[in-house]
């Protein structure tokens, strides 16, 4: 029997909550699709950082490293620890040291969701360069404080980054209905830009069963809202697709649903599955958060596992829970805990086979 070991990082706040029920869900789905998932909790969090002084011990990419994948819930206590510590002390190391380039996010809407679109249907794969462009920390000020002060933030644009990230997207397409949209600004960005578009170019040579269109950051952003059904796999930098999707996400029914994959596609690392939600302390430690998020999370873990019937069990249970629109949590109009959320997808996925 295959098995897998699974580091699991619950975090803080919900972070806690959603994953433990999720990891019911996908042991459950383990049970039923014929493999094993061990797992070992590391407790890093803003808790373990007011008692130890870091937010993990100095050797925990090493023993993250031993491990075929990682499940977080959500990390971060402002009124506690400032964000900046948090994560520069626990996510943003793991994305480095394993080089998870790619951030995945599916938006989809679910039957018996309400999105705040009229546009029946919804369904759109973003790839997110996760690693340089504008987030690339490459910058600095000078002449701080004085009127003449200069901030200078520049955006990093490798030939081997920019062709990874844009040939998943290709990839991806090719599982899919095999049309990528390339985001960029090319017009207003005439290196970083042109230089994205020229590698786009040259790699839909490779792909020519492939639709490749090139769009504006700003017209794509409209397009989400007014056309999303001509969308199918949308590629773009670290920037633009932080900014898409937050729009995909409001659009298939908000954080409650917004799963994403870290994932280094070669291999031989760790990678990385949460929800896109935070720890929520506006609600946390009620038992009401939406577990959705998490549990698609960790569909998408099992289906880079290489579990794909299993993932696909689990999405489709959630949407079996979803159409009913018996069983939700407050943030979607019900009274439902989050364990009960959980329970009734574990129940739709015992009623498939
Ligand atoms: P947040 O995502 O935690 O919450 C935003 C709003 O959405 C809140 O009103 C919350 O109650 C609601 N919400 C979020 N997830 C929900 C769920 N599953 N079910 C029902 N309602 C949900 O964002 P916020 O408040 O800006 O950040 C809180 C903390 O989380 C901060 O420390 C932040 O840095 C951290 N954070 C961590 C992330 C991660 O671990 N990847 C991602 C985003 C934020
Ligand atoms: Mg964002």
């Amino acid at each position: 029997m295959k098995s897998y070991k699974i580091a699991l990082i619950p975090g803080d706040g919900i972070g806690t909550e959603v994953l433990a029920c999720s990891w019911s869900v996908l042991t459950e789905a383990s049970e039923r699709f014929g493999f094993r998932l061990e797992s070992q909790t590391f407790p890093w969090s803003c808790d373990y950082y007011l008692q130890n002084g870091r937010m993990m011990p100095d050797d925990g990419i090493e023993q993250l490293r031993a491990f075929d994948s990682i499940y977080l819930g959500a990390v971060g206590w402002p009124a506690r620890v400032p964000d900046s510590v948090s994560l520069h002390g626990l996510l943003l190391p793991i994305r480095k040291a394993f080089d998870l380039y790619v951030n995945s996010r599916p938006h989809r809407l679910l039957d018996g969701v309400e999105g705040p679109l009229r546009a029946g249907s919804f369904d759109i794969l973003c790839i997110r360069e996760n690693t340089e462009g504008e987030y690339s920390g490459a910058g600095g000020r000078v002449h701080m404080a004085t009127p003449n002060e200069v901030a200078v933030e520049t955006s990093v644009f490798t030939r081997r980054g920019v062709e990874r990230i844009i040939r998943y997207g290709f990839e991806m397409a090719r599982t899919r209905k095999r049309r990528l949209a390339s985001v960029t600004k090319s017009n207003a960005q005439k290196y970083s830009m042109v230089f994205w578009d020229e590698v786009t170019d040259t790699l839909a040579a490779e792909y020519p069963d492939v639709e490749v269109t090139r769009y504006h950051v700003d017209a794509i952003a409209a397009r989400f809202v007014t056309h999303p059904q001509t969308l199918d796999v949308v590629v773009a930098s670290n920037l633009f697709g932080d900014i898409l999707t937050d729009i995909g996400a409001a659009i298939q029914g908000g954080l409650g649903f917004a799963a994403s994959a870290n994932l280094n596609p070669e291999g031989g690392v760790p990678s990385m599955f949460e929800p896109v939600h935070g720890s929520a302390p506006d609600i946390a430690g009620r038992g009401i958060a939406n577990p959705l998020a998490t549990i698609w999370a960790g569909a998408l873990m099992l289906e880079h596992l290489g579990e794909a019937s299993a993932a696909q069990a689990i999405v489709k249970s959630i949407e079996d829970v979803t159409r009913q629109r018996l069983v939700r949590t407050p943030d979607l109009g019900g009274q439902a805990t989050t364990e009960e959320v959980a329970q009734a997808v574990i129940a739709a996925l015992a009623a498939l086979a």
